[in-house]
């Protein structure tokens, strides 16, 4: 069996959700605590055994591919300043057996085009594809995880957990037929339906391991809702020639494309940093006791 090696990145999107901050500067290159979301997604990446990165990047996407390259003026203002624990840390993100490419979409035409724009770079193997915007805190990496399932089954895995009934028309949901204990066999599945048809409450989450027939699978797909080419309808079209199954990880995801989702993944982060946590439970703990805070649902009338 193909080893996994390789990941996509696609990070071309416009981050509408995220306005005015997505006006310039990428969704992905957003802090949680002190790192930007995308390099929590490579680390997930390498720490399932991934070497080659992928990114499908667009306009204003300059700044992650100067956060994955070499900062030789940086790098000798701390060394010449004796920082050499920030150094080794700049260091970390470039070790050597990791390699970054790029490819540009140049319109976002959907997450089915900006997987397509990987084509070249990916070739014929099975690659993972990570959205770095969907943060998933888990004690073994998700893709860890999803790895080890294709290893099993040598067939595409797609990340999914349960989301709200009133959600579903947010997500991709997939038709399951269960194989065992978190996972399943996609019998079909739509991109955002409205809950009366939704075909479970089981929604598509950052997260996909896929063998290389989904290329030739996505190059037939049309654009669909929204106008865009999406990765859903791929996958659908996909299904009667290749067995794709839906893996429930294990996990806390935090939907980082919106500003709620970011702001629990923020305070969570930063309630588990070893630099902040004590003090920052500290603060949290004053914002109940300060009486010119009003938390929702405390407002006096
Ligand atoms: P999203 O729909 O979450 O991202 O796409 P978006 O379009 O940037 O954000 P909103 O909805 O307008 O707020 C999921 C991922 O797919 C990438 C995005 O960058 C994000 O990581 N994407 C999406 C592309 O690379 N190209 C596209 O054409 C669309």
């Amino acid at each position: 069996m193909t080893k996994i090696r390789k990941a996509v990145f696609p990070v071309a999107g416009l981050g509408t959700r995220f306005l005015p901050v997505t006006k310039a500067s990428p969704k992905e290159m957003l802090p949680i605590v002190d790192k930007p979301l995308i390099q929590y997604a490579v680390e997930e990446a390498a720490a399932a055994g991934i070497t080659e990165m992928i990114f499908v990047t667009g306009r204003n996407k300059r700044t992650i591919e100067d956060h994955f390259d070499k900062a030789y003026e940086l790098e000798s203002e701390l060394a010449s300043h004796g920082k050499l624990r920030l150094l080794k840390e700049i260091q970390s993100l470039l070790p050597d057996k990791l390699h970054y490419s790029y490819v540009r979409q140049s319109e976002a035409l959907g997450l089915g085009h900006a997987v397509m724009c990987a084509r070249p770079l990916v070739g014929d193997e099975p690659f993972a594809v990570v959205l770095a915007d969907d943060l998933i805190d888990a004690d073994v990496p998700v893709l860890r995880q999803m790895v080890s399932l294709y290893e099993q089954h040598a067939s595409s895995v797609i990340g999914v957990q349960t989301v709200p009934l009133d959600q579903t028309n947010q997500y991709g949901i997939v038709k399951p037929q269960s194989m065992g204990v978190r996972i399943h066999r996609i019998a079909d599945i739509v991109e955002k339906p409205a809950p009366e048809v939704a075909p479970s409450t089981l929604g598509v989450v950052g997260r996909y391991i896929f063998t290389p027939e989904i290329f030739d699978h996505l190059e037939k797909v049309k654009p669909g809702t929204g106008g865009e080419i999406q990765l859903t309808d791929g996958i659908a079209a996909m299904l009667a020639a290749h067995p794709v199954l839906a893996y429930e990880f294990m996990g806390q995801r935090y939907d980082c494309g919106c500003k709620l989702g970011y702001m629990e993944a923020s305070v969570t982060y930063a309630l588990k940093h070893p630099a902040i946590a004590e003090k920052f439970a500290g603060f949290l703990a004053t914002l109940k006791l300060d009486p010119q805070v009003q938390l929702p649902g405390t407002m006096s009338a």
